[in-house]
């Protein structure tokens, strides 16, 4: 209190400044406190729209790309579950041939599949795609297919083929698959287009950056066809995820912080039109934990923060990865 006295005294502030700051910084404070509790209230109480408006029950279809493993795959079982029917597209044909079988015995729907290889990007599996898709009532899109850099790697060492691929399949994927899909929800003035963006779009991430960078792509993206294609009946969300046990993320326990592909797709889509922890529009951070995550990021500290935060923990893990990589070397030669 004296240093204040001592300032205010030294500044020739009067009461009436020292009020006037008071307030200023009370506002903040509350203006701050309110949008946490907003996060908290999207989170745990508030639901999004139902997916009967997206045809669940009514024989709306989803297409899901990278259907056939992780958060795409949950994404198929429950949209089926909700009596979508569901198209599969994903690399491997046997995995998405098990997996339609599998669905459609559960959930009594329809499947379709179709295998191609995204980062090939090659127009005639477009084609043919749209083909398939051109019979059917395409009401859900989920842009899921992902890659990554196989480990945290200096952007001048990275291969081109790695380098192509995320572009290829992260960006230029999402694109032509909504470039296929959305005419068709246009001309229905509905659809809901699912975005599978990362916090490495939210926030550059040093070491992973093509990754980072075809996520901060996507987020923009989204954001922008997300206005242009509102006033038309579809709406975009590009979902904001940390981490999520996969065999991308090589993490295979779920802790609060990283849940299992269940857990956080049902998060997903229970907040459809909710932007729980996301500050940008046409986005959403739905899992509580990673909403919380997303809040601190927007409001503590400053993105170089964050983006050197990122920097020491792609560090760390660059340098487990290349101890892992040596070890097997190591363990291979012997085993020759
Ligand atoms: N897991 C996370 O922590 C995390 C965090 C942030 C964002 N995301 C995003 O979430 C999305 C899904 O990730 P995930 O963790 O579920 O991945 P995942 O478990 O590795 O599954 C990837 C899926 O994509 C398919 N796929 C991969 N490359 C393909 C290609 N070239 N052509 C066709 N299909 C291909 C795979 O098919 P096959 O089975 O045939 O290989 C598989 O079905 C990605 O966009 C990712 O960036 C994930």
């Amino acid at each position: 209190m004296d240093k204040i006295a001592q300032f205010v005294q030294k500044s020739n502030c009067n009461a009436t400044t020292v009020a006037v700051f008071g307030a200023i910084g009370a506002a903040v404070v509350a203006f701050k406190a309110l949008s946490f509790f907003k996060v908290l209230v999207d989170v745990f109480f508030r639901s999004g729209v139902n997916l009967k408006k997206y045809g669940a029950g009514r024989g709306g279809w989803a297409v899901i790309t990278g259907a056939s493993d992780g958060i795409g795959k949950e994404f198929a079982y429950q949209l089926a579950s909700k009596k979508m029917n569901i198209v599969l597209v994903s690399r491997t044909e046997s995995k998405l041939k098990a997996l339609a079988q599998e669905i459609e015995e559960k959930y009594s729907v329809q499947t379709k599949i179709f295998a191609m290889d995204f980062a090939k990007g090659d127009d005639k599996d477009y084609q043919s795609l749209k083909t398939l898709l051109t019979p059917v009532e395409v009401t859900v899109l989920v842009n899921n297919v992902g890659t990554n850099h196989e480990i945290p790697t200096p952007f001048e060492e990275e291969s081109d083929k790695i380098v192509k691929d995320i572009v290829e399949i992260n960006i230029n994927a999402a694109m032509k698959m909504t470039k296929i899909i959305v005419p068709g929800m246009v001309s229905r003035k509905n659809g809901l287009i699912i975005n599978l963006g990362s916090f490495a779009g939210l926030v550059p991430t040093p070491y992973l950056s093509v990754y980072s960078g075809s996520k901060a792509f996507l987020s923009s993206w989204s954001q922008a066809i997300g206005a242009e294609l509102a006033p038309k009946g579809v709406v975009v969300q590009n979902v904001n995820t940390y981490f999520v046990v996969s065999a991308m993320s090589k993490i295979r326990r779920a802790t609060m912080l990283i849940p299992m592909p269940k857990p956080y797709v049902r998060s997903v889509l229970g907040q459809i039109g909710v932007s729980g922890g996301a500050s940008t529009p046409y986005t959403s951070t739905p899992f509580y934990s990673h909403a919380i995550a997303n809040w601190l990021i927007d409001n503590v500290f400053n993105r170089a923060f964050w983006v050197n935060q990122n920097y020491n923990i792609q560090v760390d893990i660059r340098k487990r990865a290349l101890r892992k990589r040596e070890r097997e070397a190591a363990a291979a030669a012997k085993n020759q």
